[in-house]
């Protein structure tokens, strides 16, 4: 995985031994490598330059502040999808000129502030949200300026909890309507519509949905511009799938290959949204071995981390790579295919201490004897792992760790006990 190596049978990230981090911080850990980071913003860069793109990271996929300040430092725009994560990217050094504004939901209070803050592009998914953002941006006497999602109706097959594309979910006006909608506010005196926006599901690892979306994008950037808009973003969102298992992952360059036509037939800038592509593999979720046991002749790997810490597994059932920090001889450091029964490896599943039957990070999964105070690795955790996690059985959210070269910096400090209750007010005391 992208500058997480094994040497000396002992896991690195860049050139910092991983126990060295998990005895300084301690245990659940994420660990974050910036080389990693830049590699894919960079990847994704160059491969869309010739559409002179303003890569969007989107926050939701990991919000830390360093992470967004890392993002923002490379050139980097942001998509948000809320109050709290235009706060965040703002906080983090990022403009408005480069935030694109998400959401199927997003309240009056949440619109004005985006105005106020120079969003150059508010993603609208509805007619009731069109009518209201138009009638706030007029009180506040600007014209807001609007992509229309479309909902382009490809199945682009990626887990029910994540399509966003397919007929019938919440996301985006249908592309049957769209045009009528697009035509009721020509002159609106509040609305510009100067793009259309098009997020097809994530993790997507094709290059089929985006030829198919960019084609449908494509007329209707025709049809706006023909009744009078001035379309000048194509938004094709996000949702480009790293590897979990193997090399399943396309390179952003695939991705160009078919979308850069469609933008340079229209002429638009591009706008993309890339969260889990750029921090995805460049996050690990750091463990202790608590405990082993055998149960109903089922062997189970209990460790520090758990479903609070990384929700994915249990969400969708979703695959992570986890193997032991410092390996020993006699297995490999990085089975090829890690989900085969290699020698002296056993099944197992691997959970964690949350009171739920469903708390797992790994299941049947075969690895080497493990024993108390073992470290394990859960690779490919760097999106939507921190940004999930919750104080669910009161367990305190983990710390964040930057590495860069042999440096490392803690980026969010664990939480405290008093974190726990610090919103709470004990009135019956
Ligand atoms: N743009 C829009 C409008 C989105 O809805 C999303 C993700 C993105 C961009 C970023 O997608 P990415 O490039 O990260 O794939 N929690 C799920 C993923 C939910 C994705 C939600 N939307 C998971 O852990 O797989």
């Amino acid at each position: 995985m992208d500058h997480f190596a094994y040497r000396d049978r002992t896991l690195l990230c860049e050139d910092v031994p991983v126990p060295e981090l998990a005895e300084k911080y301690g245990t659940p850990l994420y660990v974050y490598s910036e080389a990693a980071l830049l590699a894919r913003l960079t990847e994704v860069q160059t491969a869309f330059k010739a559409a002179d793109p303003i890569i969007a990271y989107s926050v939701k996929s990991n919000g830390n502040l360093s992470i967004c300040r890392l993002m923002a430092q490379h050139g980097s725009g942001f998509d948000v999808t809320s109050g709290g994560e235009l706060h965040r990217a703002l906080t983090a050094g990022g403009s408005g000129k480069k935030i694109v504004y998400a959401g199927v939901g997003k309240s009056d209070a949440e619109m004005r502030d985006g105005l106020a803050k120079g969003v150059f592009l508010f993603n609208v998914e509805s007619e009731a949200e069109l009518h209201a953002l138009g009638a706030v941006a007029q009180s506040l006497g600007v014209k807001a300026p609007v992509a229309l999602r479309v909902n382009p109706d490809l199945p682009p097959k990626t887990h029910a909890k994540t399509d966003t594309s397919v007929k019938g979910v919440k996301f985006g006006l249908d592309i049957e309507t769209v045009v009528d909608v697009a035509r009721s506010v020509v002159g609106h005196p509040g609305l510009a519509i100067v793009g259309v926006h098009m997020h097809l599901g994530s993790p997507i690892l094709s290059a089929e949905p985006y030829r198919q979306g960019a084609a449908k994008a494509v007329q209707l950037v025709k049809a706006f511009r023909e009744m009078g808009h001035d379309i000048r973003f194509l938004n094709m969102g996000g949702g480009f799938g790293i590897s979990y298992r193997k090399q399943e992952a396309l390179p952003a360059a695939a991705f160009a290959e078919v979308i850069l036509p469609a933008v340079k037939e229209t002429g638009c800038q591009l706008v993309l949204e890339p969260g889990r592509f750029i921090v995805g593999n460049s996050g690990i979720l750091v463990s202790r071995v608590v405990f082993t046991k055998e149960t109903g002749g089922k062997r189970y790997v209990i460790q520090d981390a758990a479903m609070n810490d990384l929700i994915r597994p249990t969400l969708y059932d979703s695959f992570h790579r986890v193997w032991p920090v410092t390996p020993a001889a006699d297995v490999p450091t990085w089975p090829e295919d890690c989900e085969a029964a290699i020698p002296n490896t056993q099944p197992v599943d691997v959970v964690g201490p949350v009171c739920e039957s469903g708390d797992f990070l790994a299941k049947g999964r075969h690895l080497p004897a493990l024993s108390r105070g073992d470290l394990l690795a859960t690779f490919s955790a760097g999106a939507y792992g921190m940004a999930m996690a919750s104080n669910y059985n009161s367990r305190l959210r983990a710390a964040e760790v930057l590495v860069t070269g042999r440096t490392h910096r803690l980026i969010r400090r664990r939480e405290t006990f008093a974190d726990l209750t610090a919103c709470e007010d004990d009135c019956l005391r």
